[in-house]
């Protein structure tokens, strides 16, 4: 195989960005995240995968519950703040606030839309790890439009 040819390939896959977040004990996550799509209408599924080192990590395989925060076109550079390690304030990450949500995760207050889901499984087989989760929670708060990763010209793949 070319290895470049295989990297500039990866990278023509299409993604969204999302900040997620997962909070087990007193360790509070959130990371901004590419990998993450829909995997199953009943149950309603998402995959995500989760590098296997991170905070996320842990914090999703320990508690087993995370949020998916859903960033619209023009707040890219909150998705910006979320590359950072996580840092707890009072009620803010990383300069944001957030609420707590019923699985325990964090919300972000200026996201236009959330999901809550519990891990169902994890497939663990490279530097990433794929967690399958249920969405058991949703909020929607407004229309507005994703934030797409294409247009930022940021690449996590290949
Ligand atoms: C453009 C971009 C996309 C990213 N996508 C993912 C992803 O899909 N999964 C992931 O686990 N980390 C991803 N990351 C890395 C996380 O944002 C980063 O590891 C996390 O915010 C920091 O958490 P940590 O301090 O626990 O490692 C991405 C980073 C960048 C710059």
């Amino acid at each position: 195989m070319n290895s470049d040819a295989k990297k500039q390939a990866l990278r023509q896959i299409t993604y969204g960005l999302y900040i997620v977040t997962s909070q087990s004990g007193d360790m509070v996550v959130a990371g901004t995240v590419n990998w993450l799509s829909q995997a199953s209408f009943d149950p309603p599924l998402v995959m995500m995968g989760a590098k296997a080192d991170s905070g996320l990590h842990t914090a999703m395989g320990n508690s087993g519950v995370c949020a998916i925060n859903f960033l619209s076109a023009d707040q890219q550079d909150v998705a910006q703040d979320f590359f950072k390690p996580t840092n707890v304030d009072g009620n803010k990450i990383n300069g944001h606030a957030f609420t707590t949500g019923s699985t325990g995760s964090p919300i972000l207050d200026d996201v236009y839309a959330y999901l809550e889901c519990k891990v169902s499984d994890n497939v663990a087989l490279g530097d990433h790890t794929v967690f399958v989760a249920e969405v058991v929670d949703a909020g929607h708060r407004r229309e507005d439009k994703p934030l797409e990763m294409w247009p930022t010209n940021w690449f996590y793949g290949g």
